[in-house]
């Protein structure tokens, strides 16, 4: 069974996806763990606390120096002995230190087909503001293990989402959540769990 360690900052609906697939066992040989919040009461810590997965809040702002908030999330990590870290939705830079030791164990989803409107700035609404301002006939998302760049690591998978007239920021984002982000974050750790993705110079390979 694959440790899975889900690293949160909000709604956790991608968390919920995770939870579901488990549960239903289109994810399989996989078990979450735990579940990290840099936020207090969010719905995330509502699903984790419903599903009976042991979470935890370390805020930045309870720290006085970055590092002690860095060490605290790296102990919580390490404590957990999770051998997957998921970044569902969270919104913060993991210290590189993180990203060194887990290297090709951390995966992130990303609500655009990388590598368009991806890297420093863009998340949340800002991406699907930006692929309407430019008159993009196709968006989605993309699952991709994290480096110490941003938005950067080798893609896992990727699923693409058609903008429609009459689109905004909100019915985009929706609608690449549940076309793309709810199934291509579960279907990567599963195939993950199940042993069938290698990263070979920097690309991955699946099998
Ligand atoms: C998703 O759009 C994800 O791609 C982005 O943040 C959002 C998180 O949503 N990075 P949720 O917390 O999983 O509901």
């Amino acid at each position: 069974m694959l440790r899975v360690a889900v690293l949160v900052s909000g709604g956790g609906t991608n968390l919920q996806a995770l939870i579901d697939g488990v549960g239903s066992g289109s994810i399989q040989n996989a078990e979450i763990v735990k579940v990290i919040s840099n936020k207090s009461g969010v719905k995330a810590l509502e699903r984790a606390e419903k599903a009976g997965i042991p979470s935890e809040v370390i805020k930045k702002g309870d720290f006085e120096k970055a590092e002690d908030f860095e060490k605290a999330l790296i102990d919580s990590i390490e404590k957990s002995d999770a051998e997957l870290i998921v970044l569902a939705g969270f919104l913060l830079v993991l210290p590189p230190a993180l990203v060194k030791k887990y290297e090709n164990r951390i995966i992130n989803i990303h609500p655009s087909l990388i590598p368009s409107f991806c890297g420093k700035g863009y998340y949340g609404l800002r991406v699907h503001e930006e692929a309407l301002k430019r008159g993009v006939r196709v968006t989605g998302a993309t699952v991709h293990f994290v480096d110490e760049g941003c938005d950067s690591g080798p893609i896992i998978l990727q699923k693409a989402v058609n903008i429609i007239k009459d689109d905004t920021p909100e019915t985009l984002q929706k609608r690449v959540m549940e076309e793309a982000e709810w199934k291509i974050l579960p279907e990567a750790v599963n195939l993950i769990a199940l042993g069938r993705i290698k990263v070979v110079n920097g690309k991955v390979e699946m099998t």
